[in-house]
Protein backbone atom coordinates (compact mmCIF):
# COMPACT_ATOMS: atom_id res chain seq x y z
CA UNK A 1 0.00 0.00 0.00
CA UNK A 2 1.24 3.47 -1.02
CA UNK A 3 0.40 6.47 1.08
CA UNK A 4 0.52 9.95 -0.38
CA UNK A 5 2.96 11.29 2.04
CA UNK A 6 6.00 13.18 1.27
CA UNK A 7 9.20 12.51 2.77
CA UNK A 8 11.20 15.11 1.21
CA UNK A 9 12.05 16.99 4.30
CA UNK A 10 13.90 15.41 6.99
CA UNK A 11 14.64 16.52 10.61
CA UNK A 12 17.27 14.48 12.70
CA UNK A 13 17.62 15.23 16.17
CA UNK A 14 20.67 14.48 17.51
CA UNK A 15 23.42 15.16 15.12
CA UNK A 16 26.21 12.80 17.13
CA UNK A 17 27.76 9.78 15.75
CA UNK A 18 23.78 8.20 14.33
CA UNK A 19 22.54 11.40 13.19
CA UNK A 20 25.93 12.56 11.25
CA UNK A 21 26.13 9.11 9.27
CA UNK A 22 21.97 9.25 8.81
CA UNK A 23 21.88 12.77 7.63
CA UNK A 24 24.65 12.44 5.18
CA UNK A 25 23.65 9.90 3.57
CA UNK A 26 19.99 10.79 3.37
CA UNK A 27 20.93 14.29 2.10
CA UNK A 28 23.07 12.56 -0.44
CA UNK A 29 20.15 10.69 -1.76
CA UNK A 30 18.72 13.82 -2.28
CA UNK A 31 16.18 15.07 0.63
CA UNK A 32 16.40 17.93 2.33
CA UNK A 33 17.90 17.18 5.68
CA UNK A 34 18.33 19.44 8.50
CA UNK A 35 20.40 17.72 11.70
CA UNK A 36 19.44 19.41 14.58
CA UNK A 37 21.48 19.19 18.63
CA UNK A 38 22.00 21.34 21.29
CA UNK A 39 25.53 21.27 21.14
CA UNK A 40 26.25 24.32 19.63
CA UNK A 41 30.13 23.74 18.94
CA UNK A 42 28.99 20.41 17.20
CA UNK A 43 26.54 22.51 14.62
CA UNK A 44 29.36 24.93 13.75
CA UNK A 45 31.94 21.67 12.78
CA UNK A 46 28.80 20.87 10.30
CA UNK A 47 28.42 24.34 8.95
CA UNK A 48 32.11 24.33 8.15
CA UNK A 49 31.65 21.72 5.39
CA UNK A 50 33.37 19.20 8.15
CA UNK A 51 32.62 16.05 9.53
CA UNK A 52 32.43 15.87 13.44
CA UNK A 53 33.63 12.08 13.59
CA UNK A 54 36.55 10.25 11.89
CA UNK A 55 33.75 7.76 10.21
CA UNK A 56 35.39 6.42 6.75
CA UNK A 57 33.79 8.89 3.70
CA UNK A 58 31.73 11.07 6.38
CA UNK A 59 33.89 14.35 5.84
CA UNK A 60 33.38 13.96 1.69
CA UNK A 61 29.64 13.22 2.50
CA UNK A 62 29.12 16.13 5.14
CA UNK A 63 31.22 18.69 2.41
CA UNK A 64 29.35 17.86 -0.73
CA UNK A 65 26.11 17.65 1.38
CA UNK A 66 26.73 21.07 3.39
CA UNK A 67 27.45 22.61 -0.03
CA UNK A 68 24.76 21.66 -2.32
CA UNK A 69 22.52 22.85 0.46
CA UNK A 70 21.05 19.60 0.86
CA UNK A 71 22.03 19.20 4.27
CA UNK A 72 21.89 22.03 6.79
CA UNK A 73 22.52 21.50 10.89
CA UNK A 74 21.00 23.89 13.28
CA UNK A 75 20.49 23.94 17.04
CA UNK A 76 17.05 25.93 16.07
CA UNK A 77 14.31 23.11 17.04
CA UNK A 78 11.22 24.93 15.50
CA UNK A 79 12.86 23.51 11.90
CA UNK A 80 10.92 20.58 12.80
CA UNK A 81 7.57 22.08 11.86
CA UNK A 82 9.07 21.92 8.03
CA UNK A 83 9.42 18.00 8.02
CA UNK A 84 7.58 15.31 6.90
CA UNK A 85 9.79 12.89 8.49
CA UNK A 86 11.84 13.05 12.05
CA UNK A 87 14.14 11.12 13.20
CA UNK A 88 15.65 10.71 16.54
CA UNK A 89 18.97 10.07 17.59
CA UNK A 90 19.73 11.42 20.50
CA UNK A 91 22.22 9.41 23.45
CA UNK A 92 20.99 7.08 25.45
CA UNK A 93 23.23 6.44 28.21
CA UNK A 94 23.91 3.89 30.88
CA UNK A 95 22.72 5.08 34.21
CA UNK A 96 24.58 3.81 37.02
CA UNK A 97 22.06 1.41 38.34
CA UNK A 98 22.40 -0.40 35.13
CA UNK A 99 19.30 1.34 33.28
CA UNK A 100 18.70 3.37 30.21
CA UNK A 101 18.93 7.08 30.80
CA UNK A 102 15.74 8.34 29.02
CA UNK A 103 16.86 12.02 30.03
CA UNK A 104 17.89 12.87 26.24
CA UNK A 105 14.80 11.66 24.75
CA UNK A 106 12.64 13.10 27.53
CA UNK A 107 14.05 16.41 26.52
CA UNK A 108 14.09 15.95 22.77
CA UNK A 109 10.67 15.76 23.07
CA UNK A 110 9.31 18.15 25.42
CA UNK A 111 11.15 20.85 22.82
CA UNK A 112 9.51 19.13 19.89
CA UNK A 113 5.77 19.79 21.23
CA UNK A 114 5.16 23.09 20.46
CA UNK A 115 6.39 22.61 16.88
CA UNK A 116 4.79 19.23 16.08
CA UNK A 117 2.08 19.32 13.49
CA UNK A 118 -0.05 16.49 12.01
CA UNK A 119 0.74 13.64 9.61
CA UNK A 120 4.54 14.10 10.79
CA UNK A 121 6.20 10.64 10.31
CA UNK A 122 8.25 10.61 13.96
CA UNK A 123 10.71 7.56 14.25
CA UNK A 124 13.08 6.91 16.93
CA UNK A 125 16.55 4.97 16.37
CA UNK A 126 18.08 5.95 19.41
CA UNK A 127 18.81 2.13 20.93
CA UNK A 128 15.99 1.99 24.03
CA UNK A 129 14.38 -0.34 26.43
CA UNK A 130 10.85 -1.91 25.19
CA UNK A 131 8.27 0.17 25.95
CA UNK A 132 9.99 3.79 25.53
CA UNK A 133 8.28 4.49 22.05
CA UNK A 134 5.16 4.18 23.37
CA UNK A 135 5.60 5.49 26.30
CA UNK A 136 7.86 8.28 26.04
CA UNK A 137 7.30 9.58 22.62
CA UNK A 138 4.11 8.66 21.27
CA UNK A 139 2.09 9.48 24.17
CA UNK A 140 3.19 12.99 24.72
CA UNK A 141 3.06 13.92 20.65
CA UNK A 142 -0.26 12.25 20.11
CA UNK A 143 -1.91 14.39 22.57
CA UNK A 144 -0.50 17.38 20.20
CA UNK A 145 -1.51 15.77 16.72
CA UNK A 146 -2.25 13.49 14.74
CA UNK A 147 1.12 11.84 13.95
CA UNK A 148 3.18 8.48 12.85
CA UNK A 149 5.34 6.72 15.42
CA UNK A 150 7.62 3.65 14.82
CA UNK A 151 10.75 2.47 15.96
CA UNK A 152 13.08 1.37 13.67
CA UNK A 153 16.65 0.25 15.85
CA UNK A 154 20.32 1.59 14.47
CA UNK A 155 22.15 -1.06 13.73
CA UNK A 156 24.92 0.37 11.63
CA UNK A 157 28.44 -0.77 12.82
CA UNK A 158 31.14 2.07 12.63
CA UNK A 159 34.10 1.73 10.63
CA UNK A 160 31.52 0.88 8.18
CA UNK A 161 28.61 2.91 9.11
CA UNK A 162 28.29 4.65 5.48
CA UNK A 163 27.35 1.36 3.84
CA UNK A 164 25.99 -0.39 6.51
CA UNK A 165 23.47 2.94 6.92
CA UNK A 166 22.15 2.11 2.54
CA UNK A 167 22.20 -1.55 3.08
CA UNK A 168 21.12 -3.15 6.19
CA UNK A 169 17.31 -4.19 6.16
CA UNK A 170 15.65 -1.64 8.71
CA UNK A 171 13.38 -3.47 11.15
CA UNK A 172 10.27 -1.74 11.48
CA UNK A 173 7.89 -1.78 14.69
CA UNK A 174 5.05 0.97 14.40
CA UNK A 175 3.06 2.02 17.51
CA UNK A 176 -0.20 1.05 15.07
CA UNK A 177 -0.33 -0.47 11.59
CA UNK A 178 -0.65 3.03 10.18
CA UNK A 179 2.63 4.20 11.57
CA UNK A 180 4.37 0.99 10.98
CA UNK A 181 3.47 1.08 6.85
CA UNK A 182 4.25 4.63 6.63
CA UNK A 183 7.69 3.54 8.41
CA UNK A 184 8.24 0.53 5.43
CA UNK A 185 7.32 3.22 2.58
CA UNK A 186 9.92 5.74 4.14
CA UNK A 187 12.77 3.43 4.43
CA UNK A 188 11.99 1.48 1.20
CA UNK A 189 11.96 5.31 -0.82
CA UNK A 190 14.59 6.88 0.91
CA UNK A 191 17.39 4.01 1.65
CA UNK A 192 15.53 1.31 -0.34
CA UNK A 193 16.52 -1.09 2.26
CA UNK A 194 14.74 -4.25 2.66
CA UNK A 195 12.08 -3.51 5.85
CA UNK A 196 11.70 -6.47 8.21
CA UNK A 197 8.41 -5.64 10.32
CA UNK A 198 7.84 -6.87 13.84
CA UNK A 199 4.85 -6.62 16.17
CA UNK A 200 4.81 -3.48 17.43
CA UNK A 201 7.64 -1.08 18.56
CA UNK A 202 8.27 -2.65 21.77
CA UNK A 203 9.14 -5.89 19.50
CA UNK A 204 11.25 -4.15 17.44
CA UNK A 205 13.22 -2.17 20.52
CA UNK A 206 13.81 -5.69 21.94
CA UNK A 207 15.58 -6.64 18.64
CA UNK A 208 18.08 -4.40 18.95
CA UNK A 209 18.22 -5.23 22.41
CA UNK A 210 19.27 -8.80 20.95
CA UNK A 211 21.56 -8.08 18.93
CA UNK A 212 23.53 -6.42 21.17
CA UNK A 213 23.57 -8.98 23.39
CA UNK A 214 24.77 -11.76 20.52
CA UNK A 215 27.20 -10.19 19.58
CA UNK A 216 28.49 -9.29 23.38
CA UNK A 217 27.73 -12.54 24.37
CA UNK A 218 29.16 -14.28 21.37
CA UNK A 219 32.45 -12.13 21.86
CA UNK A 220 33.10 -13.59 25.64
CA UNK A 221 32.78 -17.01 24.35
CA UNK A 222 35.56 -16.11 21.69
CA UNK A 223 37.47 -14.88 24.25
CA UNK A 224 37.05 -17.72 27.02
CA UNK A 225 37.76 -20.18 24.16
CA UNK A 226 41.06 -17.59 23.45
CA UNK A 227 42.32 -18.19 27.07
CA UNK A 228 41.55 -21.56 26.88
CA UNK A 229 43.89 -21.76 23.60
CA UNK A 230 46.29 -19.87 25.44
CA UNK A 231 46.71 -22.30 28.42
CA UNK A 232 47.19 -25.06 25.51
CA UNK A 233 49.85 -22.77 23.96
CA UNK A 234 47.59 -23.30 20.53
CA UNK A 235 46.28 -20.85 18.43
CA UNK A 236 42.62 -19.99 18.58
CA UNK A 237 41.42 -18.73 14.98
CA UNK A 238 41.87 -22.19 13.20
CA UNK A 239 39.68 -23.58 16.04
CA UNK A 240 37.19 -21.00 15.96
CA UNK A 241 37.10 -21.46 11.79
CA UNK A 242 36.67 -25.53 12.04
CA UNK A 243 34.18 -24.76 15.05
CA UNK A 244 32.49 -22.17 12.70
CA UNK A 245 32.05 -24.86 9.66
CA UNK A 246 29.18 -27.02 11.87
CA UNK A 247 26.12 -26.24 10.28
CA UNK A 248 23.63 -25.42 13.01
CA UNK A 249 19.55 -24.48 12.16
CA UNK A 250 19.52 -22.42 8.87
CA UNK A 251 22.98 -21.04 9.09
CA UNK A 252 26.65 -22.23 10.70
CA UNK A 253 27.81 -21.94 14.21
CA UNK A 254 29.25 -18.33 14.11
CA UNK A 255 31.47 -18.21 17.03
CA UNK A 256 33.22 -14.32 16.17
CA UNK A 257 36.98 -13.45 17.23
CA UNK A 258 38.55 -12.21 20.20
CA UNK A 259 40.68 -9.40 21.09
CA UNK A 260 42.07 -7.20 23.72
CA UNK A 261 38.39 -6.22 24.28
CA UNK A 262 34.83 -4.77 23.59
CA UNK A 263 34.09 -1.34 23.30
CA UNK A 264 32.34 1.40 22.23
CA UNK A 265 28.92 2.96 23.31
CA UNK A 266 26.82 0.42 22.60
CA UNK A 267 28.02 -2.80 23.60
CA UNK A 268 29.29 -1.50 26.63
CA UNK A 269 25.74 -0.96 28.09
CA UNK A 270 22.96 -2.28 26.02
CA UNK A 271 23.24 -5.77 27.58
CA UNK A 272 22.67 -3.58 31.03
CA UNK A 273 19.40 -2.17 29.56
CA UNK A 274 18.14 -5.99 28.81
CA UNK A 275 18.74 -6.91 32.47
CA UNK A 276 17.64 -3.66 34.01
CA UNK A 277 14.65 -4.07 31.43
CA UNK A 278 14.09 -7.73 32.89
CA UNK A 279 14.07 -6.74 36.36
CA UNK A 280 11.59 -4.40 36.49
CA UNK A 281 9.42 -7.32 35.65
CA UNK A 282 10.87 -9.35 38.70
CA UNK A 283 12.85 -11.46 36.30
CA UNK A 284 17.05 -10.90 35.10
CA UNK A 285 18.74 -11.33 31.92
CA UNK A 286 21.94 -13.03 33.03
CA UNK A 287 23.56 -13.84 30.04
CA UNK A 288 23.90 -10.51 29.59
CA UNK A 289 25.27 -9.66 32.74
CA UNK A 290 27.84 -12.39 31.81
CA UNK A 291 28.94 -11.42 28.54
CA UNK A 292 29.66 -7.85 30.01
CA UNK A 293 31.57 -9.30 33.12
CA UNK A 294 33.37 -11.62 31.25
CA UNK A 295 34.47 -8.92 28.82
CA UNK A 296 35.43 -6.49 31.13
CA UNK A 297 37.84 -8.69 31.69
CA UNK A 298 39.64 -9.15 28.22
CA UNK A 299 41.68 -5.92 28.36
CA UNK A 300 42.92 -6.83 31.42
CA UNK A 301 44.45 -10.36 30.10
CA UNK A 302 45.33 -8.93 27.33
CA UNK A 303 47.67 -6.48 29.23
CA UNK A 304 48.59 -9.44 31.77
CA UNK A 305 50.04 -11.39 28.69
CA UNK A 306 51.91 -9.01 26.76
CA UNK A 307 53.94 -8.47 30.39
CA UNK A 308 54.24 -11.78 30.72
CA UNK A 309 55.46 -11.99 27.36
CA UNK A 310 57.84 -8.88 28.15
CA UNK A 311 58.97 -10.14 31.24
CA UNK A 312 60.21 -13.64 29.87
CA UNK A 313 61.85 -12.34 26.66
CA UNK A 314 63.70 -9.15 28.76
CA UNK A 315 64.22 -10.74 32.17
CA UNK A 316 67.63 -8.53 32.54
CA UNK A 317 65.66 -5.18 31.83
CA UNK A 318 63.74 -2.90 34.44
CA UNK A 319 59.46 -2.36 33.03
CA UNK A 320 60.53 1.04 33.12
CA UNK A 321 63.72 0.20 30.37
CA UNK A 322 61.19 -1.51 28.12
CA UNK A 323 59.60 0.54 25.70
CA UNK A 324 56.42 -0.33 23.88
CA UNK A 325 54.78 0.70 20.66
CA UNK A 326 51.23 0.97 20.65
CA UNK A 327 49.32 1.20 17.24
CA UNK A 328 45.75 1.72 17.34
CA UNK A 329 43.63 3.38 20.51
CA UNK A 330 40.22 3.64 19.13
CA UNK A 331 37.81 0.86 20.16
CA UNK A 332 36.98 0.07 16.58
CA UNK A 333 38.70 -0.40 13.62
CA UNK A 334 39.47 2.45 10.65
CA UNK A 335 37.67 5.03 13.13
CA UNK A 336 38.48 6.97 15.97
CA UNK A 337 36.36 6.51 18.26
CA UNK A 338 37.47 5.95 21.97
CA UNK A 339 34.63 5.63 23.70
CA UNK A 340 34.96 2.98 26.18
CA UNK A 341 38.09 1.59 24.05
CA UNK A 342 39.50 -1.28 25.74
CA UNK A 343 43.13 -0.04 24.83
CA UNK A 344 42.38 2.62 27.53
CA UNK A 345 42.37 -0.47 30.65
CA UNK A 346 44.67 -2.22 29.06
CA UNK A 347 47.40 0.55 28.45
CA UNK A 348 46.62 1.88 32.59
CA UNK A 349 47.66 -1.54 33.75
CA UNK A 350 50.59 -1.03 31.49
CA UNK A 351 51.51 2.26 32.50
CA UNK A 352 51.15 1.05 36.60
CA UNK A 353 53.47 -1.36 35.71
CA UNK A 354 55.99 1.11 34.51
CA UNK A 355 56.36 0.57 30.62
CA UNK A 356 57.57 3.13 28.82
CA UNK A 357 54.92 3.42 25.88
CA UNK A 358 54.13 5.30 22.82
CA UNK A 359 51.19 4.89 20.56
CA UNK A 360 49.98 5.90 17.50
CA UNK A 361 46.63 6.20 15.96
CA UNK A 362 45.89 7.94 12.95
CA UNK A 363 42.11 8.49 13.57
CA UNK A 364 42.07 9.77 17.26
CA UNK A 365 41.94 13.69 17.33
CA UNK A 366 43.92 15.34 19.94
CA UNK A 367 40.90 15.48 23.09
CA UNK A 368 40.78 11.71 22.60
CA UNK A 369 44.34 11.53 22.92
CA UNK A 370 44.22 13.51 26.18
CA UNK A 371 42.13 10.61 27.86
CA UNK A 372 45.26 8.33 27.77
CA UNK A 373 47.14 10.64 29.31
CA UNK A 374 50.30 10.54 30.70
CA UNK A 375 50.79 8.22 27.54
CA UNK A 376 53.27 9.76 25.20
CA UNK A 377 52.16 10.16 21.12
CA UNK A 378 53.67 8.90 18.56
CA UNK A 379 53.10 10.81 15.34
CA UNK A 380 53.80 7.36 12.89
CA UNK A 381 54.20 3.86 12.65
CA UNK A 382 57.65 4.54 12.22
CA UNK A 383 57.51 6.40 15.55
CA UNK A 384 55.73 4.11 17.50
CA UNK A 385 58.06 1.38 16.30
CA UNK A 386 61.56 3.15 16.98
CA UNK A 387 63.35 1.29 19.85
CA UNK A 388 60.14 -0.43 21.01
CA UNK A 389 60.98 -4.08 22.95
CA UNK A 390 57.08 -4.93 21.87
CA UNK A 391 54.66 -3.66 18.93
CA UNK A 392 51.16 -3.54 20.57
CA UNK A 393 48.23 -3.73 17.72
CA UNK A 394 45.40 -2.59 19.76
CA UNK A 395 42.99 -1.72 16.78
CA UNK A 396 43.41 -3.17 13.42
CA UNK A 397 43.46 -0.05 11.31
CA UNK A 398 43.83 -0.55 7.57
CA UNK A 399 47.15 1.68 8.40
CA UNK A 400 48.68 -1.20 9.97
CA UNK A 401 47.79 -4.48 7.32
CA UNK A 402 50.85 -3.95 5.44
CA UNK A 403 53.38 -3.08 7.82
CA UNK A 404 56.47 -2.50 6.61
CA UNK A 405 59.31 -5.76 7.44
CA UNK A 406 61.88 -4.21 6.84
CA UNK A 407 61.43 -1.15 9.14
CA UNK A 408 60.28 -3.53 11.59
CA UNK A 409 63.55 -5.30 11.73
CA UNK A 410 65.50 -1.56 11.36
CA UNK A 411 63.43 0.17 13.96
CA UNK A 412 62.14 -2.96 16.44
CA UNK A 413 64.81 -3.37 19.49
CA UNK A 414 66.40 -6.85 18.39
CA UNK A 415 63.63 -9.66 19.52
CA UNK A 416 61.21 -7.90 20.26
CA UNK A 417 57.58 -8.87 21.05
CA UNK A 418 55.28 -8.64 18.20
CA UNK A 419 51.61 -8.41 19.85
CA UNK A 420 48.52 -9.19 17.83
CA UNK A 421 45.31 -7.71 19.60
CA UNK A 422 43.38 -7.20 16.88
CA UNK A 423 45.03 -7.69 13.17
CA UNK A 424 44.30 -11.71 13.37
CA UNK A 425 47.77 -12.29 11.29
CA UNK A 426 48.26 -14.98 9.27
CA UNK A 427 50.01 -17.79 9.76
CA UNK A 428 51.81 -16.77 6.75
CA UNK A 429 52.93 -13.33 8.50
CA UNK A 430 53.66 -14.64 11.87
CA UNK A 431 55.99 -17.11 10.17
CA UNK A 432 57.61 -13.38 8.88
CA UNK A 433 58.00 -12.12 11.87
CA UNK A 434 59.41 -14.85 13.51
CA UNK A 435 62.10 -15.05 10.84
CA UNK A 436 62.99 -11.68 11.73
CA UNK A 437 63.92 -12.79 15.16
CA UNK A 438 60.71 -11.46 17.25
CA UNK A 439 58.05 -13.41 19.60
CA UNK A 440 54.71 -12.95 18.31
CA UNK A 441 51.53 -13.32 21.12
CA UNK A 442 48.07 -12.75 20.74
CA UNK A 443 44.51 -12.84 22.55
CA UNK A 444 44.44 -17.02 22.55
CA UNK A 445 47.65 -16.96 19.75
N1 LIG B 1 27.36 4.92 17.71
C1 LIG B 1 26.94 3.77 17.25
O1 LIG B 1 27.68 3.01 16.61
C2 LIG B 1 25.49 3.33 17.44
C3 LIG B 1 25.05 2.22 16.72
C4 LIG B 1 23.73 1.84 16.87
C5 LIG B 1 22.89 2.53 17.73
N2 LIG B 1 23.36 3.59 18.44
C6 LIG B 1 22.44 4.30 19.33
O2 LIG B 1 22.09 5.53 18.69
C7 LIG B 1 21.92 6.57 19.67
C8 LIG B 1 22.85 7.72 19.36
O3 LIG B 1 24.19 7.26 19.44
P1 LIG B 1 25.41 8.18 19.01
O4 LIG B 1 26.60 7.31 19.02
O5 LIG B 1 25.05 8.94 17.79
O6 LIG B 1 25.43 9.18 20.28
P2 LIG B 1 26.14 10.62 20.37
O7 LIG B 1 26.35 10.85 21.82
O8 LIG B 1 27.30 10.66 19.43
O9 LIG B 1 25.05 11.61 19.82
C9 LIG B 1 23.90 11.98 20.51
C10 LIG B 1 23.62 13.45 20.22
O10 LIG B 1 22.34 13.79 20.74
C11 LIG B 1 22.41 15.17 21.11
N3 LIG B 1 21.29 15.52 21.99
C12 LIG B 1 21.08 15.18 23.28
N4 LIG B 1 19.94 15.71 23.71
C13 LIG B 1 19.39 16.39 22.68
C14 LIG B 1 18.20 17.14 22.50
N5 LIG B 1 17.33 17.29 23.49
N6 LIG B 1 17.97 17.70 21.29
C15 LIG B 1 18.86 17.56 20.28
N7 LIG B 1 20.00 16.86 20.39
C16 LIG B 1 20.26 16.28 21.57
C17 LIG B 1 23.77 15.29 21.80
O11 LIG B 1 24.21 16.61 21.89
C18 LIG B 1 24.63 14.41 20.87
O12 LIG B 1 25.27 15.19 19.88
C19 LIG B 1 22.18 5.90 21.03
O13 LIG B 1 20.97 5.49 21.58
C20 LIG B 1 23.03 4.70 20.67
O14 LIG B 1 22.91 3.67 21.62
C21 LIG B 1 24.64 4.03 18.29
Amino acid sequence: MKSNHDFKNIAVIGAGYIGAVLSAVLADKGFNVTAIDINESLIKIYNSANSPFNEPGLQELINKTINNNSLTASTDISKITEADVILITVGTPLKEDGSADDFAIKSAISSMLPYIKDDQLIILKSTVPPSTTQELVAKPLSKIAKVYVAFCPERLAEGNAIEECKNIPVVVGGVDDESALLAEEFWTKSLGVECIRVENSSAAELVKLADNAWIDLNIALSFELAKVADFLEIDVLPVIKATNSLPKGQHFVNILLPSIGVGGYCLTKDPWFMNAFAESFGSSFKTAVTSRIVNQESPIYSANRLDETLSLKFPKLEKNEIQIGILGLAFKNNTGDCRFTPSLPAIKILLELGYSIKAFDPYVNDSDYALFNPLKRAFSIDEAMDGAHALAFFAGHKEFEKIDHKRMKELLAPGAVIFDGRMYFERKEIEAFLELGFVFKGVGR
